[in-house]
């Protein structure tokens, strides 16, 4: 039988590094740089956001580090090995929830499980708990077309997390939500991410969104994007939604709003 479950290391996620990167789009036409020199570190068990104005490579990163583009110079490591092609045990989301309308809500989360040909017992237990987690309890034999917007964006990150990922890679997951149903997911995936610690890489171009959720935020450069500067946040976690009304929250968001208008991006 295969056994998901990886040791206890692994299970509470790998760290991600970046380490020189360029990368320059050709094809036809002007090349494109869309990155210059970004190096970083995202920590085992981590939740770090990248911030930057629409255009600044921002996904290009996401890309880079799922190992689904490979850079023009430098390397990426996950767990402290250099990638070499796609790296197939991300959990990742994209903005729009790309869920496979024809299957259920079960059977698009147990997806993965069926590519990598899990044992399904497990995958089944683990579908319903992550299902239950994010408050969709009830609705496993619905189809994608019968949900909300936010709905189908739950079951794209249960779908994600389901073979237990070291790391979890999201871009811009709650980008095209209602700002209500947003503050919601938010707060649930700060509890999912402290019950079950993985290694994220959130892609925002929401500052507040980026302090609310994070133990670092990178905030990039317009375009070819480079790393203009890391915000630690120290508040502890989980976090609530009143950490709003925090005063240290706010200073942290004014501080990113001002290195915004000193390069131009506001
Ligand atoms: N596959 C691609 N081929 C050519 N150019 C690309 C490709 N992907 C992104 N780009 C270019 O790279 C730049 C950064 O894009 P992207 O990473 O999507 O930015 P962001 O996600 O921050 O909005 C843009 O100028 C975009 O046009
Ligand atoms: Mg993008």
């Amino acid at each position: 039988m295969m056994e998901p479950i990886r040791d206890a290391a692994a299970a509470r996620g790998l760290p991600i590094t970046v380490c020189g990167i360029d990368m320059v789009f050709g094809g036809r036409g002007t090349p494109v740089q869309a990155l210059a020199a970004v190096s970083l570190e995202i920590a085992a068990g981590s939740f770090c956001s990248i911030l930057g104005p629409s255009g600044c490579g921002k996904s290009t990163l996401m890309m880079l580090v799922a190992g689904l583009y490979r850079p023009t110079e430098g390397h990426i490591a996950i767990g402290g090995k250099r990638l070499d092609g796609c790296y197939t045990d991300a959990g990742i989301v994209f903005q729009t929830d790309v869920l496979l309308p024809w299957l259920s809500v079960l059977d698009n989360v147990l997806m993965p499980a069926r590519v990598k040909r899990l044992d399904m017992a497990w995958a089944r237990s683990r579908a319903g708990d992550l299902l239950g987690q994010v408050g969709l309890s009830g609705f496993e034999a619905r189809y994608p077309g019968e949900l909300s917007g936010g709905m189908r964006q739950r079951v794209a990150i249960c779908r994600a997390l389901l073979s237990d990922p070291p790391i979890l890679l999201m871009d811009e997951p709650f980008g095209a939500l209602d700002a209500l149903t947003r503050e919601k997911m938010q707060t649930d995936l700060n509890r999912i991410w402290a019950d079950d610690v993985k290694t994220v890489m959130l892609i925002t171009h929401d500052i507040e969104e980026a302090v609310l959720l994070s133990d670092e935020v990178i905030v990039m450069s317009p375009r070819p994007g480079r790393i203009l500067q890391r915000f630690p946040i120290a508040l502890s976690q989980p976090r609530s939604p009143e950490i709003r009304r925090n005063p240290a929250f706010h200073h942290i968001v004014d501080e990113i709003r001002d290195l915004f208008r000193a390069t131009g991006v506001l």
